[in-house]
C-alpha cells in the first residue's frame, strides 16, 4: 500500500544521503560532513561528539557505545567501545553497600570507551581529518546550544546532578535551571575536546585528561586510574550476521546481547503465524511478548563479555529456536517463571530514558549505526572538575548482586558478574538490514532492554508489512523483559487490543515512552529518515 492511501507520518527523503540523530545541531553537523564529501563514518563520529556536548545526559566522552558499519563492497566494521571495570573492580564490590552506590557517584563509573571507539572508527574508515569531525562539538561547546523543551525538563528534573557540586554549577547553572531556548556553554568540555582533536585519542587515555581524570577519580573514592585508561582496548568483533526471510540481519555481538535478543526474536516468530492477522492485531503483539521473553529467559542466565564468558553457540542455532517456537502457545501466555532463567527475583522496569543512536545510510549503500551511552540519564551524575564532562554509571549494568535486577529491572546471573577489565552486558543494537546484497535498513534506539524490542517491532513492521520507517518508528511499542512478568504496553493501543491480551493470560502495565529510535531506509529509489515523534531528533538529508 503507498503511503498516501494509509494514515501515518511520513518520513524525510532525500537521494545522496541520510542520518537521522536524537538531536538537530548533531543531525546537521553530519551532513555537513556528507556535504563536504565526507563518508558515513566521518558523519557518525562528527554526529557522536556532537551528541556529546548536546545531549549530556545521554552519552558523552565519559561513556562507551557500539558501532556498525556496512559498506557498499559488503564489507563490515564492527567496533566495541563499551565500558570496562576498572583493574580495581570485583565482583562483590557493592556488596553491602546501599543500592543507589552502583547507580550514582564515582564508583559507579567504569574505564570510558567512547573516545577510543570513535577514533578506531575514524582511522579504520574515515576519509576526513579527526580535528574536522570534532570541531562542531567544539563549537558547540565553546559557544553553546540552545536547550530544546525537553531537555530543559531533564536537566531539572534529574535526581542525580543536585549531588554534584561540578555539575551541579554547569549542568543547574547553580539553582538557576535552563528554560527552554536558553543557552548552555561548555567551555571545559570545549577545551577537553580541543586537546583531543588535536592530540588524538591519546590525550584522554595517556595525556593530560587521562591524569586529570585519575586525579578526580582518586580524590572523589573512584576507582579508574592511569592504568585503567592506559589499558583501556576497543574491540574489532565481527557482526553477528542472520537470515531473516528475504534479508539479513546485521547486528551487534556480545558485549551486547541486544543483537542476539532481536535475531532469537525474529528467529522465534520467523515460520510462525504472528503476522496473519496483521499490524497492531492482539494475535501479532502475543507472538511478539512470547518470543521476547524466551529471549529474556536466555539472557538472564547465559550471556556476559565474551572475553570472560563462553557465550553459546546454541542460542541461535535454529534447533534451538524452533525448541522455543514450538514451546509458545498462541491463544495463551506462558508464565515466565515456568522458563528457565537464572535464579527468580521480583524486578520492576524502571523510567531511565536515556542513551543516544546515530544512523546513516548513503546511495552508494555505505551504512553507520552507532549507539552511545552514560547508562542512566546524566550516568554516575559526577562531572569531572575542569574536564567538563560527565562520568557513566555502566557498573550498574553488571550483575551488582547476581539474580538481582538492575535499574531497568533486568536480572543477569553469574555471566555478567563484575570482574576486572570486564565488560557490562549491554542491550545496545545498532542494526542494518539487507536485502539483495545492499544495506536496505539502519536502525537504533536508547531504552535499555526496550532497545532489543522495540528494535524487533519496528523492523517486523517495516518488513512485514512494507510501513515506512516514519510510522515503524512512531508506533506505540510493547516490551516484556521475562521478568518481572509482566507485559509493557505503551500509550496508543486501543482497550480491545489490550483486554484481548489480557484475556490470554497476560499481566499488562501502561508505560508512558520507550524509545528514541532513529532510521534510514532505501525504499522505492529513495532514501528515507526518521526520528523518534517521542523526542527531538532530526532526521535529514542531500
Ligand atoms: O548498554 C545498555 O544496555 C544500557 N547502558 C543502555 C542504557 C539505555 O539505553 C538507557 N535508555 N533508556
Amino acid at each position: 500500500m503507498k503511503d498516501f492511501e494509509r494514515w501515518g507520518a511520513l518520513p524525510v527523503h532525500s537521494r545522496r544521503a541520510m542520518v537521522a540523530t536524537a538531536d538537530a545541531d548533531a543531525t546537521e553537523a553530519a551532513v555537513t560532513v556528507l556535504r563536504e564529501g565526507g563518508n558515513v563514518i566521518d558523519a557518525a563520529v562528527t554526529a557522536a561528539f556532537a551528541l556529546s556536548v548536546t545531549q549530556p545526559g545521554m552519552c558523552g566522552l565519559g561513556g562507551g557505545g557500539h558501532l556498525l558499519a556496512r559498506f557498499a563492497d559488503g564489507a563490515g566494521l564492527c567496533l566495541d567501545f563499551r565500558e570496562q571495570a576498572p583493574l580495581a573492580a570485583s565482583r562483590d564490590m557493592f556488596a553491602g553497600a546501599p543500592p543507589e552506590a552502583s547507580m550514582m557517584g564515582w564508583r559507579a563509573a567504569a574505564v570510558p570507551g567512547a573516545v577510543k571507539g570513535l577514533a578506531a572508527a575514524h582511522r579504520r574508515a574515515g576519509s576526513l581529518p579527526w580535528a574536522r569531525l570534532l570541531a562542531p562539538a567544539i563549537r558547540l561547546a565553546a559557544e553553546g546550544h540552545a536547550v530544546g523543551y525537553l531537555r530543559s525538563e531533564m536537566l531539572a528534573g534529574s535526581g542525580v546532578l543536585p549531588h554534584d557540586l561540578e555539575s551541579y554549577r554547569i549542568f543547574l547553572r547553580n539553582g538557576r535551571p535552563f528554560q527552554p531556548g536558553e543557552i548552555l556553554r561548555q567551555p571545559e568540555l570545549a577545551a577537553t575536546l580541543d586537546r583531543i582533536a588535536r592530540n588524538g585519542a591519546d590525550e584522554f587515555y595517556r595525556g593530560a585528561t587521562a591524569d586529570e581524570l585519575a586525579r578526580a577519580c582518586a580524590a572523589h573514592g573512584g576507582a579508574i586510574t592511569k592504568a585503567d585508561l592506559a589499558a583501556y582496548a576497543c574491540d574489532e568483533r565481527q557482526p553477528l550476521i542472520r537470515p531473516y526471510r528475504d534479508r539479513e540481519v546485521w547486528t551487534m555481538p556480545p558485549s551486547s546481547a541486544g543483537g542476539v535478543g532481536l535475531l532469537q526474536i525474529l528467529g522465534i516468530l520467523e515460520g510462525t503465524e504472528f503476522a496473519a492477522d496483521g499490524p497492531l492485531s492482539s494475535a501479532f503483539l502475543h507472538w511478539m511478548a512470547e518470543a521476547m521473553r524466551r529471549a529474556f529467559a536466555d539472557r538472564a542466565a547465559r550471556i556476559g563479555d565474551p572475553a570472560f564468558i563462553a557465550v553459546p553457540e546454541e542460542l541461535l542455532d535454529p534447533a534451538h529456536l524452533a525448541r522455543l517456537r514450538a514451546s509458545i502457545d498462541p491463544s495463551r501466555a506462558t508464565p515466565s517463571a515456568s522458563l528457565a532463567g537464572c535464579p527468580l527475583c521480583p524486578a520492576e522496569v524502571r523510567e531511565a530514558p536515556c542513551t543516544t543512536h546515530v544512523s546513516i545510510l548513503d546511495s552508494a549503500g555505505n551504512a553507520a549505526a552507532l549507539t552511545f551511552t552514560l547508562n542512566g540519564r546524566y550516568g554516575a551524575g559526577v562531572t569531572v572538575p575542569g574536564l567538563g564532562f560527565l562520568l557513566n554509571n555502566d557498573m550498574n549494568n553488571f550483575a551488582v548482586r547476581p539474580g538481582t535486577p538492575n535499574l531497568y529491572g533486568v536480572v543477569h546471573g553469574e555471566a555478567n558478574a563484575i570482574a576486572p577489565g570486564k565488560r557490562p552486558l549491554s542491550s545496545m543494537a545498532p542494526t542494518i538490514v539487507c536485502r539483495a546484497g545492499q544495506a536496505e535498513i539502519v536502525m537504533g534506539t536508547p531504552g535499555g532492554p526496550t532497545i532489543v524490542t522495540a528494535l524487533a517491532q519496528a523492523l517486523l513492521y517495516m518488513t512485514e508489512f512494507d510501513w515506512n520507517p516514519q510510522d515503524a518508528v512512531n508506533v506505540p511499542k510493547i516490551h516484556h523483559q521475562w521478568m518481572p512478568d509482566v507485559l509493557y504496553v505503551e500509550r496508543g493501543f486501543a482497550a480491545d487490543i489490550t483486554r484481548a491480551l489480557a484475556a490470554r493470560g497476560h499481566r499488562l502495565e501502561s508505560k508512558p515512552s520507550l524509545t528514541d529510535m532513529n532510521a534510514v531506509v532505501r525504499r522505492g529509489g529513495c532514501l528515507e529518515g526518521a526520528a523518534d515523534c517521542r523526542r527531538e531528533g532530526r532526521a535529514a538529508g542531500i
